[in-house]
């Protein structure tokens, strides 16, 4: 039957060619090693986001009178909603998690460099629209735990200089986070991200295309022995996605008070500010850095600075050779910035 179908789709559309090009007979690398998995775990939590994401769509309401009582009704009264809601929650965390983790190998393995440059950019922008989805998504609850954090993170904007109240006032639509803010994060985080996220991927992946998947630093790709992408590298990827699956449900089942603790449980009251009220862990970095430098210019100007030396860094370390143990001076930088990132973070969190 399925056999039938896929003749009589071929003999239109030559459905086999396609897949024999793409799939089964797209060859890449037989030395790929874990990190090359990460993209498509990233594209697994991505497709999770969006089923779960759709889920919610269905009950949510984006107002301040009854948003909060939306999400309760979700997770109290609708079939599995709690189920629906943790996994949406949960898999953000694992998505920011693991493009760390993407944009840290592909960093020390050289894969930003020529002919990679445009897949590293793309790459990028997504890290930023990671953020931008999860600081959108994250009042959307309107908890006392949303409200106050979104409170502090659009703060942060502030110390922008010269616009900085502009922009905090244009990110909230108000003086103070309120319905303008909940309206604009919500036409954010269900269509525009959504929207430039399937733009931007399919940009990232058609690049990755073109220009083949690296092999590892120190080896050369014309001497390297050859597999398909399916099934072989498919399901080399589909184990570390089981990986991720499994430390998200560990997660969903066993910690939910993880994601949510009790000011997560209680309605917004602006007039109310809980005690010790922090942005998410994956915020906590460049809170903390505006935090310790007394100059805000100067706390933004370096945060600025080092996304756009990242965004740029293709173009800034353009010697050929990728190997990291070979190119100490750049070894040096990326270790030492990732032990800045860690202690911002973890000083973050303790103070
Ligand atoms: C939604 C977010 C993203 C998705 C879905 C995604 C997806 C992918 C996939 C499927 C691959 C091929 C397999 C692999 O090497 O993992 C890939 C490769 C790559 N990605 Fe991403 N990616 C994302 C974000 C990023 C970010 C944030 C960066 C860095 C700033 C980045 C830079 C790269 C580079 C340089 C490669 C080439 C790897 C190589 O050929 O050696 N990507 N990405």
């Amino acid at each position: 039957m399925l056999k039938k179908i896929i003749d009589w789709i071929d003999e239109r559309v030559q459905i086999i060619e396609v897949i024999e090009n793409h799939l089964t007979g797209h060859m890449v690398p037989a030395n790929l090693n874990l990190w090359y998995s990460m993209g498509s775990v990233l594209l697994a939590m991505l497709f999770i986001q969006f089923i779960t994401g759709i889920l919610l769509l269905i009950y949510y309401v984006p107002d301040v009178d009854k948003a909060f009582e939306s999400v309760t009704y979700i997770t109290n009264e609708v079939p599995f909603g709690w189920l629906i809601r943790r996994v949406h929650a949960m898999a953000t965390n694992i998505f920011i998690a693991v493009l760390f983790l993407h944009m840290f190998s592909t960093l020390f393995m050289g894969s930003y460099k020529k002919p990679r440059e445009l897949q590293w950019m793309s790459g990028s922008v997504l890290f930023g629209l990671g953020f931008l989805a999860a600081l959108s998504g994250y009042l959307l609850p309107w908890s006392q735990l949303s409200y106050w954090a979104t409170t502090v993170a659009t703060n942060t904007v502030g110390a922008v200089p010269f616009i900085g109240d502009e922009l905090v006032r244009g990110l909230r639509g108000a003086e103070r986070v309120e319905q303008a803010t909940l309206s604009r994060f919500f036409a954010l985080h269900v269509i525009v991200v959504p929207l430039l996220f399937l733009g931007l991927v399919a940009a990232h992946l058609f690049f990755m295309r073109r220009t083949g998947i690296s092999s590892p630093p120190g080896t050369m790709k014309e001497e390297v022995e050859k597999i398909p992408f399916v099934p072989h590298f498919a399901l080399e990827d589909l184990k570390v996605i089981y990986f991720f699956l499994g430390i998200l449900f560990i997660f969903v089942f066993f910690y939910p008070k993880l994601y949510f603790p009790p000011d997560a449980l209680s309605p917004a009251d602006p007039f109310f500010t809980p005690p010790h009220i922090k942005p998410e862990w994956y915020f906590l970095a460049n809170y903390e850095m505006l935090k310790l430098i007394p100059n805000k210019f100067l706390g933004v100007f370096i945060q600025l600075a080092v996304a756009l030396f990242l965004f740029f860094l293709p173009l800034i370390d353009v010697g050929s050779e990728r190997h990291p143990l070979k190119r100490p001076i750049f070894l040096t930088i990326a270790i030492l910035g990732v032990l800045a990132f860690i202690a911002l973070t973890v000083l973050g969190e303790i103070l």
